[in-house]
């Protein structure tokens, strides 16, 4: 229980319609939903259905090879109508107006700070302006966003808009994904990907515009981005800077960069109604699904946008509101239901941008990237729990954790104001007035501020930034996350007593992945089994996603895994994990490509595990886990209790010794990835940092020597 409140039982507030809204329970008894052997039957047909529609999807296109020339002339026309559509959406977008000030401002001003709410056209349009204006012909522009989905899905829309093929004038580039050529001018990224760019290109030469977009979610690479292109601007007076956020705490980002010029495009903003509840909700993913439904059954049109924490809870969403929406059968309207979370398949993400068919209703089922990132029309109802999953960090274990967390003031304003976009909108925020006046903070903190930081003292050193502690930062991280990241780097051996970069280090550094993985990678030229370490770090970089365990299909997928472990892939494995295992095999061959430009050769050594197992040690060292009596693990460095997690393959064999990839707090601390470890290489791979009295068993009384660092 994260919220008390003392006036709970009162009625707080006095909007229209409020009676309605405080029904919900009444609501939550006729929605039904049906029993779980139900579902699972129903699961293994929908599985045989789709196989079906596949079949017959193939046999449709066989005989549909007639009349080629006349489909074409028609796709043509239909084409061409549709981008003179697109061309007369833009026009409508509340930027439009303020074109040619805009571009004068920006010709102005070399750095610039652009202020609009939420779908008023900033991602989408300034960029297009400047092409437009001719900026691109001697540069590209850059637009950096601080999410990957948000990257690619505004990079497909602005080439839709452009009538261009996605990749060519227009491209994305996200983590292990370039989708840009020699023709890309409009190229949109992460925040991420361009601070990767200075390791290639420190001024920046191939751009002419630098826009900084969603300056306001101050995420960790942003932040850094911020001090790095603030430098550039006072040796390249041709670069222009712009700096755009949906909040109106601009001011801020306007001292930053000495005093730089804002410019307000004014919001087109209808009213919205906030209701608060009565009383706190036990459980708000319930309170969600019953509000979205009540909504769905009472209310006019319009679609509805539920802010839930992840994947998981979405998925489970999804699931449960499609057995109620059976339950309350035929009379009810259609109810689209389209989930979007940062890992959703690409092609599925499309769904939400489609119109809603007339008479139906869309429920968005978004995690915070709703909030600024992408604006979805038609939003007339916004369902805010109150929550997001939120990074901190602990310096002094070093160790970092995904933790539910209430959101702040501003977002609950953002997530509210989603609702009031095109018409007057409403927002039911499943927490009460007091709690939200009360108890939320008023911004959310910078990631900076509760993260590890060892990946970017890495890549700030490799970019010969060496006195941190008196780096340009917004917001200074703390200092104990700052120290804690170099003696991480130290333990590494990326960088040496002086805290310069090794050798190693600048290895680590080309790539881009967590130092502990870099230098897992980096170790395996010593142990000779290159090779299958990229492989294992290519599957680890696609994160859980590899066991694909759809909500719809736990079943399949549990059995496809537990074959698996048992040794014979079966065929489930790979009709399951086809998507997940092209991207691994996408990595992978990057990786591969990295390994030759720090002139790792490849080497393959499948057999000897030790050696597999000592390279991963080598990374993972800090991540180590002694077993206990009761069953659970200890940590070495920093003592906690831990536990295997139990998809582990290790669950039932508790090794005396583990080494983990990361630590996920759920009912428990658990450990995820692991491998058994012989303590006697702790001492021989990190002898800085394992002492023989770290290690010692009382069972093994004898320890052979270290034979020294593994570097
Ligand atoms: O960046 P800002 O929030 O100011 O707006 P934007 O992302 O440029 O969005 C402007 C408009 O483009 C939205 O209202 C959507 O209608 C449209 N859009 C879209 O249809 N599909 C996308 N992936 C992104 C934007
Ligand atoms: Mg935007």
């Amino acid at each position: 229980q994260r919220y008390r409140d003392p006036t709970a039982g009162e009625k707080m507030n006095p909007f229209a319609e409020q009676e309605a809204w405080e029904d919900h329970q009444i609501g939550k008894a006729t929605l039904n939903f049906g029993s779980k052997n139900k579902r699972r039957m129903s699961d293994d047909y929908q599985f045989v259905f789709e196989d079906q529609i596949d079949f017959i999807k193939a046999s449709v296109m066989e005989g549909d090879k007639f009349d080629e020339e006349q489909t074409e002339l028609h796709e043509q026309s239909k084409a061409q109508s549709a981008l003179e559509k697109l061309q007369a959406e833009r026009k409508t977008l509340p930027i439009y107006q303020y074109r040619d000030e805009l571009l004068k401002a920006v010709h102005d001003h070399q750095v610039l700070v652009i202020v609009g709410e939420t779908g008023s056209g900033k991602t989408t349009q300034i960029p297009q302006y400047l092409h437009e204006a001719g900026y691109t012909k001697h540069g590209k522009v850059g637009c950096t966003q601080p999410r990957r989905v948000a990257a690619m899905s505004v990079a497909a829309r602005v080439s839709q808009e452009m009538g261009v093929k996605l990749g060519h004038e227009v491209g994305y580039s996200i983590r292990f994904e370039d989708c840009t050529s020699e023709k890309t001018v409009l190229k949109y990224m992460t925040d991420g990907m361009l601070l990767r760019e200075f390791l290639g290109e420190p001024d920046l030469a191939g751009y002419s515009v630098v826009m900084v977009d969603e300056a306001h979610e101050r995420t960790l690479s942003t932040d850094i981005l911020f001090g790095l292109v603030k430098d550039i601007v006072r040796f390249r007076p041709d670069l222009k800077l712009l700096i755009s956020s949906a909040t109106l705490d601009a001011e801020k980002f306007s001292d930053y960069f000495d005093s730089a010029p804002i410019f307000k495009i004014p919001g087109r903003r209808y009213p919205v109604e906030i209701h608060y509840t009565k009383a706190p909700e036990a459980d708000y993913l319930d309170a969600a699904i019953v509000t979205a439904l009540q909504i769905h059954v009472t209310q006019p049109p319009g679609d509805i946008l539920v802010f839930l924490t992840g994947q998981e809870e979405i998925e489970t969403a999804e699931e449960i509101m499609k057995h109620r929406i059976r339950g309350l059968g035929t009379k009810i309207a259609e109810l689209i239901i389209c989930p979007i979370y940062a890992n959703l398949p690409t092609e599925l993400q499309a769904k939400i941008f489609e119109p809603t068919p007339e008479g139906a209703r869309k429920v968005v089922l978004a995690t915070n990237i709703a909030e600024t990132s992408l604006t979805i029309d038609g939003i007339k109802y916004v369902i805010d729990p109150g929550f997001c999953k939120m990074k901190s960090y602990n310096p002094r274990t070093g160790m970092e954790s995904l933790l539910v967390s209430p959101i702040s003031k501003a977002s609950a304003n953002q997530r509210a104001g989603r609702s009031g976009r095109t018409g007057p909108g409403k927002c039911f925020r499943l927490y009460t007035a007091y709690n939200y006046y009360n108890d939320l903070d008023d911004n959310t903190v910078p990631e900076i501020q509760r993260t590890n930081l060892a990946n970017v003292v890495l890549m700030l050193k490799s970019l010969g930034i060496h006195d941190l502690l008196h780096f340009d930062f917004m917001d200074p991280p703390p200092s104990e996350a700052l120290l804690k990241s170099l003696e991480l780097l130290f333990a590494l051996s990326a960088l040496n007593k002086l805290g310069e970069l090794t050798k190693v280090g600048r290895r680590m550094a080309e790539f881009p992945l967590d130092p502990m993985l870099s230098k897992m990678i980096v170790a395996s030229e010593k142990y000779k089994c290159s090779d299958e370490i990229i492989s294992i770090a290519a599957m680890l970089s696609i994160g859980n996603s590899i066991f694909y365990r759809p909500k719809d299909k736990q079943v399949h997928a549990d059995n496809a895994r537990m074959n698996f472990h048992a040794g014979n892939v079966g065929d489930h494995i790979a009709l399951l994990k086809v998507r997940s295992m092209k991207r691994a095999r996408d990595i992978r061959d990057q990786l591969e490509g990295l390994l030759e430009r720090v002139e790792i050769e490849l080497v393959s050594n499948p057999n000897d595990l030790e050696a597999i197992k000592k390279s991963i040690t080598s990374g993972f060292f800090p991540h180590s886990g002694r077993l206990q009596k009761n069953g659970s693990y200890r940590t070495v460095k920093h003592p906690q209790t831990v536990h295997i997690h139990p998809s582990s393959g290790l669950a039932q064999v508790l090794p005396r010794w583990v080494v983990y990839h990361e630590l996920v707090l759920t009912t428990k601390e658990y450990m995820r990835q692991v491998t058994e470890l012989k303590p006697e290489w702790l001492v021989e791979i990190a002898p800085h940092y394992y002492q023989l009295k770290d290690v010692e068993d009382s069972t093994s009384k004898k320890m052979p020597r270290g034979e020294g660092r593994a570097s």
